[in-house]
């Protein structure tokens, strides 16, 4: 017997989750005015897990994103806006009642064409989303209340682009604030996982949503690139890459559109001497390995304090080899597929240069299958701040490890980024967290946790991670115009 398989005992049997719940068209149109638009160009969307084809799906055209802009214009202008908001409320109840119907559906689906575990897509992907909707439908009769004497008021129509990490879940807290606020939207799916968003079509059809207050419009950035350009959008949400968004927000300038960023991160876990380590090591593993580390609030930067390095590293290390990779729709899985081919290159290369700058790499055995895109869970030590590991969003299972000594050198090695967006502090002193997290320039900070999401907590990011809020009463804000200016007494 192998090293490696004396310490794994007995193997787990394979549990795979049924695909025959989802039945898949052979093609999609793109989602405009409440039926389906015919593209003029298709590309295949894949499983990135096998390489299989899925289906066909539209290339949006600036002509296609113009008709979905005005589809949900003349919404806006007619029904939706003029609908009382208790019944706006009654179809953000029925989405959300839908999403937990269904959920078994959408949870296959997303792992197929994202490759993330069916385990996290059941059990984080899509509770979440139906939460959102439940959320946002409880203020949409309650906005006079949350912003008083502010006379709020929808701004239009919103073009929401969204990431491949997590499709269903970013739809959800787009769509959600902007509705219940009383806007309608043209929403733009990352190209690599257009399936759940277009299959929440037929949720809105369920739904009875009138047509045109959500349309979706599939493709890659020329998509969105169009819509960002378009006249007859009154304000961009965008979650994504630093590098696009600075784009967006240059485009913009001087248009008088609104624009949220939700942008890249590079989060420090900090672990002080004091914290339980084997909570700790939880806690790491799940904030660098969640989702195959393609989450923008990652703890990509494991900080541990020097006199517990050893040990921790060591315990983490032995976790590492408890970890099973592989097919995303087995239930016993916990690292799935990469979910592209560019991102997957993307990784290769990072790595590749932590290497060459000296960091010392560890990954535990495992067998990756052939066909698909997949990288092992990765560790380097002997790390320093100034190796592109330690300053580049990897956006994969890769854990950059640094060491400090004092709590001020904590502080200043988490802050030292161009991001802004979470971090995690581990000790066991109330105290300590209250100092750590007073000093840290990040957008949420987690204690003794990490990766905790509830759509009653705003999240959003300081500096190059973006500026904006989404969730609780923040991620309503950009979605309304204030009248405060304009009362009975003057201008
Ligand atoms: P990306 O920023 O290119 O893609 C995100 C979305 O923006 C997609 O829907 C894409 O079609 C759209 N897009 C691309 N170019 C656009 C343009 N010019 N105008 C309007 N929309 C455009 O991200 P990509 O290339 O998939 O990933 C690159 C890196 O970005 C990743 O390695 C990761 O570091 C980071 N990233 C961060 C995310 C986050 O959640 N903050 C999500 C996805 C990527
Ligand atoms: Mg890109």
């Amino acid at each position: 017997m192998t090293e490696e398989l004396a310490f794994r005992g007995f193997e787990y049997a394979a549990a795979p989750e049924s695909r025959a719940i989802v039945r898949l068209d052979d093609a999609y149109g793109l989602f405009v005015g409440g039926g389906w638009r015919e593209p003029a160009e298709t590309y295949t969307t894949i499983s990135p897990a096998s390489e299989e084809p899925l289906a066909h799906v539209g290339q949006a055209s600036a002509e296609d994103v113009g008709a979905a802009v005005g589809a949900a214009r003349e919404a806006f202008e007619g029904e939706w806006s003029a609908l009382r908001p208790a019944e706006r409320a009654k179809y953000l109840f029925r989405i959300a009642r839908l999403l937990q119907e269904r959920a078994r559906e959408f949870a296959v689906l997303e792992s197929l064409n994202g490759g993330k575990p069916i385990k996290e897509s059941r059990d984080v992907d899509l509770p979440l989303a139906a939460a959102h909707f439940f959320y946002y439908a409880g203020w949409a009769d309650k906005l006079e209340y949350a912003f008083a004497n502010r006379r709020p008021r929808p701004i239009g129509v919103a073009g929401q682009i969204i990431p491949w990490n997590f499709p269903l879940l970013m739809l959800a807290w787009k769509l959600a604030p902007a509705l219940a606020a009383g806007n309608t939207v043209v929403l733009k799916p990352a190209e690599t996982t257009p399936l759940t968003a277009l299959l929440f079509c037929d949720v809105l059809r369920q739904a009875e949503l009138p047509a045109g207050v959500v349309n979706i419009v599939t493709g890659d950035g020329r998509t969105g690139a169009a819509l960002v350009e378009h006249p007859g959008v009154d304000k961009i949400a965008f979650t994504g890459s630093t590098e696009v968004g600075k784009a967006i927000q240059r485009e913009l300038a001087g248009t008088g559109k609104g624009l949220t960023l939700e942008l890249g991160g590079k989060a420090a876990n900090i672990v002080f001497d004091d914290a339980p380590l084997d909570q700790a090591v939880e806690g790491i593993v799940n904030g660098i390995y969640f989702n195959q580390g393609h989450v923008c609030c990652a703890g990509s930067r494991l900080l541990v304090q020097e006199s517990i390095q050893q040990p921790l590293i060591e315990k983490l290390k032995r976790r590492l080899t408890t970890l099973r990779v592989g097919d995303p729709l087995d239930k016993n899985t916990d690292v799935g597929a990469i979910n592209s081919a560019a991102q997957l290159q993307r990784i290769e290369e990072l790595v590749a240069a932590g290497q060459q700058e000296g960091a010392e790499i560890y990954q535990p055995p495992c067998r990756l299958p052939e066909q698909g895109y997949w990288f092992a869970p990765t560790v380097f030590t002997n790390v320093a701040q100034s190796h592109r590991i330690a300053q580049e969003e990897i956006f994969g299972p890769v854990l950059s490890v640094l060491t400090f000594r004092t709590p001020e050198e904590a502080v200043e090695k988490a802050n030292n980024t161009a991001y802004g967006l979470s971090a995690g502090v581990w000790t066991e002193k109330g105290s300590r967290i209250l100092w750590t997290a007073q000093r840290l320039r990040a957008g949420v900070v987690w204690a003794n946790t990490f990766n905790r999401f509830d759509p009653t907590s705003p999240f959003g990011g300081y500096k190059e991670s973006g500026f904006g809020r989404e969730g609780g009463l923040h991620g309503l804000e950009p979605y309304l115009r204030f009248d405060e200016d304009a009362t009975e007494w003057g201008g």
